[in-house]
């Protein structure tokens, strides 16, 4: 299985990190291939916990090649910051970390725009991680972007910030009413962060390639999850990137025909950070035992993370829209406290009973949750490593899931530690 796709199925946070982290173990490349710092990926190793942001997770497995493609977006700063975090915990990065010319560099204005749009009250609030991620990706598509490949050239680097910059102050001094920025300004900060990240920029593309030829193993690890997508998420409430398998192909500048396996994270419940539509969010005292029980804050932001009921209609949809083969169900002994679960099997709409998503996103709005109600299993899972040590109830609510969504759970993860597994 050469290249396998790893994708969140919810609204992220999944616990993607965790999960990579198992799955590179057999691995011997793991890519990122969209999004960038607004990614928050964790991971717990014998109690010692990395959060990943840029790095693909695959940098805690020693002799892992890590690769950041085309697809992200890059904060040097904020990459220099997390690599001395990882150097800090023991890693030795040495050689393993590859980023491509042609991913888009985010510049201080890009951050700045991103929290002037939240800011500004006129616009949708979409409760970004304020990371510069909408700005950027919005730069690289109007052609006024600054990919990494710029830097060998001084001349078209700066005749590109010159550009972006005749535009963005338009913004910056009629729209937000804010300051504006120099060329100069910002080509100090170019020429101040080259040297720390240039060193890590190569051809990932070919590696890639002549890996695939070799028959080594790729995990292409995404980041946010399938109802963030910028395409088929919940928009306008999403990233501005293709977050499902798909983007994997077009973040990496590999063959559709050369993934062979596709994995979907889900947690056994549901949660989402930010604004927007989310049929079963709990609102009350069992939405706050699960945010409590779960630790849902963010990773990135330490944003208290919305909780909710496990959906089976967003589940299927990202099963449908990923081709996803197996899933890992993380995050069931959060439940392990509750006396009744419930699981959304379909939505009514408009006086309509549905049980899929179609391109109509906006129903999501509008959607009441049909709920089938369990009871709880009044054990602990908790670290359970064993099939036979999940408790009858605790089985048939997994069973339950997977017969839903249509695809196979393969594995249930119990804990944050690595160790905290259970292959089915
Ligand atoms: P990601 O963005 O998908 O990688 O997920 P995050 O790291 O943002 O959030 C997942 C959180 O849940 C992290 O704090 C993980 O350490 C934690 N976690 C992952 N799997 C489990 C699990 O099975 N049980 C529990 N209790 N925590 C988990
Ligand atoms: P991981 O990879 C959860 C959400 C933000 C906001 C929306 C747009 O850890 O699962 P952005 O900064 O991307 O422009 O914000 O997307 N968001 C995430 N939510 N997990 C993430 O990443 C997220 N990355 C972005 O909260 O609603
Ligand atoms: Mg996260």
């Amino acid at each position: 299985m050469p290249v396998t796709v790893l994708v969140g199925m919810q609204w992220g946070d999944e616990g993607k990190g965790k999960v990579v982290d198992l799955l590179s173990e057999d691995k011997d490349i793991v890519a990122r291939y969209q999004g960038g710092a607004n990614a928050g990926h964790t991971v717990v190793i014998d109690g010692k916990k990395f959060v990943l942001h840029l790095i693909p997770s695959g940098i805690l497995r020693e002799g892992k090649i890590c690769v950041i493609g085309s697809g992200v977006v890059v904060d040097p700063e904020a990459l220099m910051t997390e690599l001395e975090e990882v150097k800090k915990g023991g890693i030795d990065v040495e050689g393993r970390l590859i980023i491509s010319p042609r991913a888009h560099c985010i510049l201080p204005v890009h951050k700045i725009q991103d929290a002037a749009n939240e800011n500004k009250s006129s616009q949708q609030k979409i409760g970004t991680t304020g990371k510069g991620i909408g700005p950027t990706y919005s730069d690289k598509t109007a052609r006024l972007g600054i990919p990494f490949f710029y830097f060998n050239d001084t001349a078209k680097l700066t005749a590109a910030v010159t550009a972006l910059l005749e535009t963005k102050n338009c913004l910056f001094e009629k729209f937000y009413e804010s300051g504006s920025h120099s060329v100069e300004q910002v080509m100090e900060y170019l020429n101040r962060v080259a040297p720390g990240i240039l060193p890590y920029i190569g051809d990932t593309r070919s590696l890639l390639r002549d890996a695939i030829i070799e028959g080594k193993e790729i995990l292409c690890e995404g980041a946010q999850g399938t109802m963030l997508d910028i395409d088929y998420g919940s928009y306008p409430f999403v990233t501005s990137s293709n977050t499902i398998s798909g983007g994997a192909c077009t973040g990496l500048g590999i063959s559709p025909r050369k993934v062979d396996k596709v994995i979907g994270v889900a947690k056994a419940y549901t949660t989402r950070v930010g604004e927007g539509p989310f049929p079963t969010e709990l609102k009350d005292e069992t939405g706050a035992l699960i945010q409590e029980e779960g630790n849902e804050y963010g990773a990135t932001t330490g944003r208290a993370r919305r909780c909710g009921w496990f959906d089976t209609v967003v589940a299927r949809y990202a099963v449908e829209i990923n081709g996803i083969d197996e899933i890992v169900l993380t995050k069931l002994d959060v439940l392990d406290r509750l006396d009744v679960i419930k699981v959304c099997v379909g939505y009514e709409v408009d006086g309509r009973k549905i049980d899929r998503i179609s391109d109509d996103i906006s129903i999501l709005e509008r959607a009441r949750p049909v709920y089938w109600e369990f009871d709880g299993w009044d054990e602990p899972t908790a670290g359970a490593q064993k099939p036979e040590d999940l408790p009858k109830r605790a089985r048939q609510y997994v069973q339950f899931l997977e017969k839903s969504v249509g695809a196979p759970i393969t594995i249930v993860s119990t804990g944050p530690g690595r160790e905290a597994v259970i292959r089915l």
